[in-house]
């Protein structure tokens, strides 16, 4: 086994209602804020879809993928050339590694952010530095390096990056910049179109937050045709399951209908904001969740009594003290997360 194996730790995605299940909660009492998913139901016409592709589960889907491709280059403005879908943005974020990185070479992945960048880098035998910006408040004047992963919006802290940042940083940074837009709809502010004028460009989006497939596992890249080309040659074959790329096409379908709740979500973002900062202190935020500093001892543990279930950021690279992030719920879910914060911390 090669050495790098034995030390890395397993990507950490933190407890699952199925961990309080089986500690003898109610299914129905449990309320999951920790995975940053859309927590509403999907609409009629995407169900039918998932149910079409069960019929024709027994047999492997069309490895071009070809539909869905045109609908996510409608959807973003692109060329089917420049489109790469695939299980999810962590498989993309994987792929990218495996097609520009080199044993030792320097991966940039500014902090606090994203966990899987780091493993992922990790895996290729990757010198990675990791410059630290308080609230992930980016500035252009980044490492040289031969890849750098920016986010925006960022998990965790929720803010974007500015477009004349990542301008600037595409610009002058002398490798690959993967710029990961998984929390992008909840932002409306996208910098996919400088793919076409920048080939080190790589825009990742995910369909599991906004459009809420998390379950079905599919993402897509946005890249110059080459490195898309480079993409889809190392993407393992059928990576995409035949129901995740019909779910994706329907969804696709729908917009309007995830538009209204991603109203509906930033309604009860600004909601939950106002109420948690009367305890915690607030990240501004241009996702779908809030990152909190807290001075709360068992915050989560307590929450978790409750069945609610929050991810404690906590020790992550670039975040000071005690912090918390939670994923914005139905307003029912919501509703429950205030009233518990409220006996915990009031
Ligand atoms: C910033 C960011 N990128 C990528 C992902 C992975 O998304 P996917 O479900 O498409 O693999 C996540 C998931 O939490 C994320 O927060």
């Amino acid at each position: 086994m090669r050495p790098v194996i034995r030390i890395i730790n397993p990507y950490d995605a933190g407890l699952f209602p199925e961990d309080l299940i089986r500690k003898g909660f109610d299914r129905g009492n449990v309320i999951q804020l920790a995975s940053n998913e859309n927590p509403y139901p999907l609409p009629e016409e995407v169900i039918e879809a998932i149910m079409k592709s069960v019929e024709v589960a027994s047999r492997y889907p069309h490895p071009g993928y070809r539909e869905l491709k045109e609908r996510i280059a409608g959807y973003v403005g692109c060329s089917v050339e420049n489109v790469v879908p695939a299980a999810g943005a962590s498989e993309l974020i994987k792929l990218v590694v495996d097609a520009v990185v080199e044993p030792f070479d320097r991966v940039i992945i500014p902090m606090p952010s994203y966990s899987y960048y780091v493993l992922a880098s990790m895996l290729r035998d990757a010198s990675i530095i990791f410059p630290e910006f308080e609230g992930y408040k980016i500035q252009p004047e980044v490492p040289y390096g031969k890849l750098i992963f920016l986010c925006s919006p960022n998990n965790p802290t929720g803010n974007m990056i500015e477009r004349k940042v990542v301008e600037e940083i595409v610009e002058s940074f002398n490798g690959y910049v993967v710029l990961d837009e998984a929390y992008v709809e909840f932002s409306g502010k996208s910098c996919v179109d400088m793919v076409e004028s920048h080939d080190n460009l790589i825009v990742l989006r995910t369909f599991s937050k906004f459009f809420g497939l998390a379950g079905l596992r599919v993402g897509y890249a946005i890249a110059s045709q080459e490195m898309a080309s480079a993409l889809e040659k190392i993407r393992s074959p059928f990576s995409i399951s035949q129901t995740a790329y019909f779910a994706a096409i329907a969804v696709l379908k729908c917009i309007d209908y995830f538009m209204e709740l991603k109203a509906r979500i930033l309604k009860e973002r600004e909601r939950l904001r106002k109420e948690l900062s009367k305890f915690f202190q607030i990240y501004p935020s241009d996702a779908n969740f809030l990152l909190c500093r807290h001075s709360f001892t068992e915050l989560t543990a307590k929450l978790l009594e409750e069945g609610i279930i929050v991810r404690d950021v906590t020790g992550l690279m670039g975040l000071d003290g005690p912090h918390v992030r939670i994923t914005v719920g139905r307003e029912d879910e919501n509703d429950r997360l205030i009233e518990a914060i409220k006996e915990i911390c009031g």
